[in-house]
This record gives C-alpha cells, structure tokens and sequence, in this order.
C-alpha cells in the first residue's frame, strides 16, 4: 500500500465517517459539558478579547485547523484548500503527517503548499514518534514551521494491516526531539485521548504543550479497519478518553507540571470550542468536521464557516461574562452522564467544576 493512496483513503473515510455522525444517536462527549446560566453576569462584546498563548506565541484566536494530510496530488489540494482558509481566517494550520516527504521528497510540494498558500500564518508540522531529530529538523525547514506536532498513535498502528507493532522507542526519541529541536514540540494524540498519567509522563520528557486529541470525532480505530481485508478488527472503536474526559483528567497534572493543555477530538460547534476552552484548553482543534466542509462546499464555505465560529465563540464569552479564554476556567459548568462517571472513576469532584465562580 502505497502512502498516497494511503491517505487518500483516510479523506474519503474521514468524510464519509463525519457525515453519518452527523445522524449519529449517541449523546456526543462535549454534550455532557453544560455551564451554569447566570443570567446577569454577561460583558460587553468589545471587552472580549480572543487572544491566547500557545508555545510563547500569541494566537489572535484559540482556534486551529488539526493535523490532517498531504502526500499525495488530491491531499495536496486539500491543503491548499485547507492553507487558503486559515490565511483568510488567521487561525493556526497543522501540517498532516510529513512521513511521506521524509520517504520520499518528490510529495514536498503537497505540504509546501501549507506555507505558499499562508506566508505570515502559523504553521505546523507534524511527524510520527519514531522520527529521528535530523528528519524532523527536515520536515519543520519544508514549511518554516512554528511548532512542530508529534503524534501518538498506537491504535490506529494496531488496527493499520500495515502499522507499527513496536512503541517502546517512543519516550526516548520525544525526549530526544524536544531537546534537539528549536521550535516548540506539541505531542498529540489522534482521537484516542491523552490521560493525566500521560501528560506527567511528556512532562518528564521536556514537553511542555499537549493535544488531548480524544474520541468523540474522527475515528481512526474504524478508518484503518475499513482499510483490512476482512474489516475483522472493529472491537476497539470505543476505546479511549473523550476529549472534555481528558481535559478533566489532565487538568491537575497540567498545571502541576507548567503543561499547555490544547483540545481536540470532537470539536462541532463553536460552543464545544468555549467548553473546551472552559475545561482549561488554550486552545481548541477541529480536522474532521472542517474537512468535510471543505470537501463538500469548497474553500469558500470554509472560511464563512470558520469567520462564524470567531464571531460566535466571542458571542458566548460576553454571554459568560469571560473577557479573556483563561477567565473561562472561572465559568461554572455542569459535568454530566459519561463524563461525570469517568470523574468519578478517576477519584475528581464534578462539584468542583460547578461552582468555580464562588
Ligand atoms: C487526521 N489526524 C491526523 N493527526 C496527526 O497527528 N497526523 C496525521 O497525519 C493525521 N491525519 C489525519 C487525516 C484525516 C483525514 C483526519 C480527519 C485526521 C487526526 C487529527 O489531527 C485529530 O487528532 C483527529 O481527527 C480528531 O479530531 P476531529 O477530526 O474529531 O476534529
């Protein structure tokens, strides 16, 4: 299998997967994350100020477009497409895994793309766990990166017929990037969720910023099981944290530790933006939902979209009466159904999250 078709089928099931979800019955993760009306506590618009800090940089807005492709012609012009709407929105873009360039240099131009198309944008780039130093050094000079994402994804490895069997490298070369590496290194997950454990573990390898990336959204343990012959590997689509489960779980271990916590996995609306922001993420990450926009109505209808969310996620924090994305974590929220039973599994008081304001 070679990796453009590779990744071209992770697009055509990625679109696919979202548009059923979209009728899907079970309650969604961050549909269990509800704040408190307060109904007098609202602020004035102009008050509201979007800005946040990630990796010593200043976001104008706490939202991105997540790791998703590249490698091949047709991902190619999904990141064109993708680079064209954060250049017209001014959000951050994540580069999709730069193993095939690093394979083979003639697929550049499809991740080049990312920094052609977004001169002045922040851009990141995105490799797997296992690349060495001089690789990854290689993969962030392709598209002068910010930041540079490195993902962990052993489920979808187990469930891929042609994935990694062998993780055990993994700690040692992380700890090797963020030493090497100039530029800030984001540890993300891919939908299965980063747990509190995990975020002490990074700590203690230098990582200083993590994406939760949890269930909830695109999910690959059921992409790469499409991908076998037999589709014989399904039992593992539930595992994992959601993504407002995570934020939950890491919280203390963040803060303990001086880790950034980012969120994605699951991300809809722009209320599930402020709930993840609220949770104590600095900001929030959508793949699925923007792709599929993307590739259903075009680049045009993708940055009306994103243009929306930046207004309504300001719409919400002057409802919330939050001047600031860290004055969110004051909000009180209400933790329900699943997620409050994961808190109470995992020893943490959802009472807690529902009067922080007192
Ligand atoms: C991804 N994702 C991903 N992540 C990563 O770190 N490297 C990658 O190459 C890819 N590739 C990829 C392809 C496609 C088509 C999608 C939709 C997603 C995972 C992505 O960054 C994110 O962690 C998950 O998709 C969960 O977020 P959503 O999709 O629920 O918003």
């Amino acid at each position: 299998m070679s990796y453009a078709s590779r990744k071209d089928d992770h697009v055509r099931l990625a679109v696919a997967q979202h548009r059923e979800s979209i009728t899907g019955q079970r309650p969604a993760p961050f549909d269990h994350v509800a704040f408190v009306h307060h109904a007098m506590r609202g602020t004035a618009d102009h008050a509201v100020s979007l800005a946040t800090e990630v990796g010593g940089t200043t976001w104008s807005v706490p939202l991105y477009i997540n790791a998703m492709t590249g490698g091949s012609a047709r991902t190619g012009a999904v990141n064109q497409g993708l680079a064209i709407a954060a250049r017209e929105t001014g959000v951050a873009i994540a580069s999709g895994s730069m193993s095939a360039y690093l394979a083979d240099s003639s697929v550049a131009a499809t991740y080049r793309v990312l920094r052609a198309e977004n001169p002045e944008g922040y851009v990141i780039a995105n490799i797997n766990a296992n690349t060495t130093p001089e690789m990854a050094a290689r993969a962030v000079e392709l598209v002068r990166a910010d930041a540079l994402q490195v993902h962990v994804n052993a489920i979808q490895e187990i469930v891929m017929p042609e994935g990694d069997r062998d993780f055990s490298a993994w700690p040692g070369n992380i700890a090797r990037l963020v030493e090497t590496l100039d530029v800030p290194v984001i540890v993300k997950e891919v939908g299965f969720g980063i747990s509190a454990d995990t975020v002490t573990q990074l700590a203690g390898l230098g990582v200083r910023i993590v994406d939760v990336s949890g269930n909830g959204g695109t999910n690959f343990a059921l992409i790469e099981n499409a991908r076998r012959p037999g589709a014989d590997f399904g039992q593992l689509a539930d595992w994992g944290l959601s993504t407002p489960a995570c934020l939950v779980d890491g919280a203390e271990a963040a803060l303990a530790q001086g880790v950034t916590l980012l969120a994605s996995g699951g991300v809809r609306t722009p209320l599930d933006v402020v709930r993840g922001l609220a949770l104590g993420a600095r900001a929030v990450g959508v793949s699925g939902h923007f792709l599929s926009i993307l590739e259903t109505a075009g680049v045009d209808a993708l940055i009306a979209t994103i243009d929306t969310w930046i207004i309504q996620i300001r719409q919400l924090m002057t409802l919330l009466g939050a001047e600031t994305v860290r004055a969110l974590a004051d909000t009180d929220v209400l933790l329900t159904g699943e997620l409050a039973e994961t808190c109470r599994l995992r020893g943490i008081d959802p009472a807690i999250y529902a009067r922080r304001s007192r």
